[in-house]
């Protein structure tokens, strides 16, 4: 594996590569996402998700989340569906019942928590899902029981760990890997065929062959529990519409960062600033890139 030169993305990258909304498109034009997780105690981070996915140009997005989760998520996406799952104390279990090849992008590990019953259910996902897959949160920490799987894996799949999840995953303290992020984030994507976005206030987006870039939009309003879930619903959303996996990680993380930095310019603050408002922020995001 080769040392490659590391470029840095920027509205200048961004506008070309936006998905478009042509005049006769429909919603499955856009893409259809089905986003696994959530649990009775950690309903809100699978309802971020599913609606910055939708935010973010998504023509329909499914929830797979524990049947006792489902009102609370609901009521902060009505425009969601829910598809049938098992339970075992609040989280998901077993299998989830979906035909996989009926969704454009799959995402996994937002507040679905970290027993065994749940481990299953992201095997499931990197085993039979062959459309591109997110795994984020706790479907990471399962994942490390699961590097074989992810191996043998043919379809993309995209790791969206912030240091902690990064480092754990690696085997690896955090200050070893934030010692050197470049190094680790490239030999893990070409050792495992995947693309990392490894998170942080620049985020380092690499693919499976050790191409780099770096996104340095955002600020600290941005360090409050529920970012990292809002970001995936919108890397989600534009790996259904994007030509390439890359641009669309790339432009995912260029907007979360942007929506904060405007919001915080007028009205909020980098104190106040929550998850729900960086969602309700993307309309200017995309205005501005327009
Ligand atoms: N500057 C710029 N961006 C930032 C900053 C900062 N100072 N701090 C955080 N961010 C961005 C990151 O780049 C990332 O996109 O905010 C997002 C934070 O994502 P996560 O760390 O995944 O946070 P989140 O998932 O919202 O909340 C913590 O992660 O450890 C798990 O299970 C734990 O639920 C918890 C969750
Ligand atoms: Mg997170």
């Amino acid at each position: 594996l080769k040392k490659t030169s590391v470029s840095l993305w920027s509205s200048e990258h961004a506008r070309p590569t936006l998905p478009e909304r042509h005049p006769y498109s429909h919603k499955g034009t856009h893409g259809k996402a089905l986003v696994i997780g959530g649990s009775y105690l950690m309903p809100g981070s699978i309802a971020l998700s599913a609606r910055a996915a939708l935010r973010s140009g998504a023509g329909l997005a499914a929830v797979a989340t524990p049947k006792s989760a489902w009102p609370s998520v609901s009521v902060h996406i009505p425009e969601a569906t829910a598809v049938s799952t098992s339970e075992e104390n609040g989280v998901l279990a077993e299998r989830v019942e979906v035909d996989f090849t009926g969704y454009d992008a799959v995402g996994i590990g937002m507040g679905m928590g970290r027993s065994d019953a749940s481990r299953t259910i992201v095997q499931q996902v990197v085993e039979e899902a062959d459309v591109p897959v997110l795994i984020d949160a706790d479907g990471l920490y399962h994942l490390k029981q699961l590097l074989d799987v992810l191996k043998n894996r043919t379809g993309p799949a995209v790791l969206t760990p912030h240091p902690g999840e990064m480092a754990h995953l690696l085997g690896i303290t955090v200050t070893e890997l934030l010692a050197r992020p470049f190094e680790w984030s490239q030999r893990f994507a070409y050792n495992h065929g995947v693309y990392i976005v490894l998170k942080g206030p620049s985020t380092i987006i690499t693919a499976p062959d050790g191409t780099q870039v770096v996104d340095t939009s955002g600020n600290a309003g941005l360090a409050k529990g529920g970012s990292g879930d809002v970001l995936s619903g919108i890397l989600l959303a534009l790996m259904m519409q994007s030509q390439s996996i890359t641009e669309a990680l790339c432009n995912g993380c260029f907007l979360h960062g942007k929506a904060a930095e405007l919001l915080t310019t007028e009205g909020h603050s980098k104190a106040d600033l929550l998850a729900t408002d960086l969602i309700e922020g993307l309309s200017q995001a995309f205005r501005t890139l327009s």
